[in-house]
């Protein structure tokens, strides 16, 4: 994206480093020092890791694939460990070095698994590798990213209006979720 949103651009920096968006990572991430590299510039001496999935991604494992239209693929994960997240946030998804950022579907209170909506629609380096997952098979999680897109609680009294075209539903579908649990 070059814009500070995906964070497929994670690395890892020690040195002279000037970062344009540090607040689009958390203080514990800075603390060890992930940086976006589309959002620093070297201003100096620097050593630089670039991020490793294998090394850093959590595990998950693919529980099951189905297609909810001919070219949007429903992908449920089970990742190693238990993740917080809200409604409507994102995640980078790594098939091998592949890293593309996609919004959860699920709702963290309610679903056992991560449900992510694929738009296979076209041809490109992430939707060909989805196209073959199959259960079992192991994929790499990201760091979770805040995302601007959730409900809040106190919009309760107020008309909710959610508007999306395509895999854009699948946000939307946890935020719907999650304000009818505050029987919005
Ligand atoms: S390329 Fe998307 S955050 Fe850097």
């Amino acid at each position: 994206c070059r814009a500070g949103s995906c964070h497929a651009c994670l690395v890892r920096c020690q040195g002279d480093i000037q970062d344009n968006q540090p607040d689009a990572l958390s203080p514990a991430q800075r603390q060890d020092g992930w940086r976006l590299a589309c959002q620093c510039q070297v201003a100096g001496d620097l050593q630089v890791e670039a991020f490793d999935p294998l090394r850093d991604g959590l595990p998950a494992t693919v529980l099951s694939v189905d297609w909810l239209t001919p070219s949007v693929l429903r992908l449920r994960l089970q990742p190693e460990r238990g993740l917080r997240y809200r409604a409507g946030q994102h995640l980078v998804l790594w098939a091998g070095s592949v890293a593309r950022p996609y919004s959860l579907a699920s709702l963290p209170q309610e679903d056992p698994f991560l449900e992510f909506h694929i738009d296979c629609r076209l041809p490109g380096e992430f939707s060909d590798a989805a196209r073959q997952f199959k259960a079992g098979d192991s994929l790499r999680l990201g760091e979770l990213r805040g995302g601007a897109l959730q409900y809040d609680p106190d919009w309760q009294s107020r008309p909710l209006w959610l508007l999306a075209s395509g895999t854009g539903l699948g946000p939307l579908w946890g935020v719907l979720r999650e304000a009818l649990r505050h029987d919005h």
